[in-house]
């Protein structure tokens, strides 16, 4: 079988450095370019071989495999520090029991009241705007994200000075989450400021979290919240719960997994009716006449179609996860080449989901595109697949849902410029500096 040396490699590479350059300059254009190549390229970061692959069959069946393709790679690695062995970043061998131990948090009854909290801080948010006023808009919605997690998480156990000190410590996390990613890790020991704030805030939220799990099980109620979810579920076949470090990475887990990446797409979703009136229009005239004027509600989810739709197909062009990587435990064949154990395989969701091969205009916003066909299991993957699929996927699609229908039906969204928008491309894809001006709409009450 032909070796991994023979795979395709992409042009632009620097010695030592290998593909850094192009990657750190333009992460989006670089990955897009890499089909060109054929169903896999090869590119070099530093000196490590990275095999990327463009075929959407050959993705899924890296991601079926998550034994041979296990987690790994430096996005894993930085994740470990901050959420140790958390449902996320925990390898193969512990997955399965973990997984099933936070199942109970995200059954069906449960998205319910899930969702009554999403209607409620969107509600409190929106209504907080005021006529004309422009909003930093994805400050808005990490700060709504980061309250609706807390909030689904703890209900309203939290003290209001403890919430704020982990929303604090947490987006301190998150700053220093990605300059860590890519910065080589002897960078990452030194004392400079940045970094002690970093780990100072990782030791913080993980002894608060600690001190709140223990006041939970000893008080032993269940306040019917994702943490009672957590605490109480047990594994069948070994009959046993979670300990105590297993449940802090998994809660720090969730608010990492679950705040930024739906921030994020509330936010090019926002950006994008603003570009698109006739879109924003049709949401606001459905939503007007599914709530009659009460709030909304996960019962109100099925009618909202085109909001739905509207949040599908940001999730396409826009894909909070938009590269991921794997590391084969084995030698093993992959497209007809022979990857030697530890190699890292990468693939971007951004990629196959803007291929003018794969989609009709690819680069339009188009929510109907959605209308009559759902989306294709291997061409449309902003959660992934296999078993590492997104475990948080329809909390995520609901609060999207509710959050942007909430926010229509109050506000007509308005550029502050023509300006091209710009991604911030870091371990997720947020608009960099989104501003919009929001207009009161005439019936609001
Ligand atoms: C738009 C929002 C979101 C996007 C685009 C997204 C995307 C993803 C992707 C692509 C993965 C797979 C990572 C991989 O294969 O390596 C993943 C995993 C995961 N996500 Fe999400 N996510 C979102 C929101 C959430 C939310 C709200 C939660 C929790 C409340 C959550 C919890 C998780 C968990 C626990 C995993 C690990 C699953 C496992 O390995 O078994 N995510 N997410």
């Amino acid at each position: 079988m032909p070796a991994i040396e023979t795979i395709p490699r992409a042009s632009g590479i620097l010695p030592l450095l290998g593909h850094i350059a192009p990657l750190a300059r333009d992460p989006l254009a670089f990955v897009s370019n890499l089909h060109n190549y054929g169903p896999v390229a090869r590119i070099r970061m530093g000196t490590k071989h990275v095999v990327v692959v463009n075929d959407p069959a050959l993705i899924r069946s890296v991601l079926l495999d998550d034994r041979t393709f296990d987690k790994g790679g430096p996005l894993f690695e930085r994740g470990r520090e901050a959420l140790g062995n958390g449902l996320i970043t925990c390898p193969h061998s512990d997955h399965r029991r973990a997984r099933r131990l936070s199942q109970p948090a995200f059954q069906p009854r449960r998205m319910a009241d899930y969702a009554a909290v999403m209607s409620e801080q969107a509600d409190k948010v929106t209504r907080s705007w005021h006529d004309g006023q422009i909003l930093d808009i994805t400050s808005e919605m990490m700060a709504l994200t980061v309250e609706v997690t807390l909030q689904t998480l703890f209900t309203n156990s939290l003290p209001r000075a403890t919430a704020s000190q982990i929303t604090d410590d947490f987006l301190t996390l998150m700053t220093g989450f990605f300059r860590r990613m890519i910065s080589p890790p002897l960078l990452n020991q030194v004392p400079s400021t940045g970094n002690r704030a970093y780990a100072r805030a990782i030791r913080r939220l993980r002894e608060t979290v600690g001190d709140i799990i223990a006041a939970r099980r000893a008080e032993g109620s269940d306040h019917g919240d994702l943490l009672s979810a957590l605490c109480s579920a047990t594994d069948p076949d070994s009959m046993t719960g979670r300990t105590s470090t297993e449940l802090v990475d998994e809660v720090l887990t969730f608010l990492l997994a679950g705040t930024e990446t739906t921030a994020g797409t509330l936010s090019w979703a926002m950006h994008l009716l603003s570009q698109n009136p006739a879109v924003e229009s049709r949401i606001y005239q459905e939503v007007e006449s599914t709530r009659h004027g009460s709030r909304l509600d996960f019962t109100h989810l099925p009618a909202l179609e085109t909001t739905g739709n509207a949040v599908k197909e940001t999730l396409r062009l826009y894909p909070a996860v938009w590269m991921l990587t794997r590391v084969t435990t084995s030698d093993t064949d992959l497209g007809g080449y022979l990857l030697p154990k530890d190699t890292i395989v990468a693939f971007s969701p951004y990629q196959i989901h803007r291929r003018s091969d794969l989609y009709d205009q690819a680069d339009q916003f188009d929510p109907d595109r959605w209308r009559d066909s759902p989306p294709a299991q291997e061409t449309y993957i902003p959660f992934s697949a296999g078993p590492r699929k997104c475990m948080g996927d329809r909390f995520a699609l609901t609060q999207a849902t509710l959050v942007l229908a909430t926010v229509v039906s109050r506000w007509q969204l308005l550029p502050v410029t023509d300006k091209a928008l710009q991604p911030s491309v870091k371990a997720s894809l947020t608009p960099r500096g989104l501003h919009l001006r929001v207009a009161a709409r005439s019936s609001q009450p």
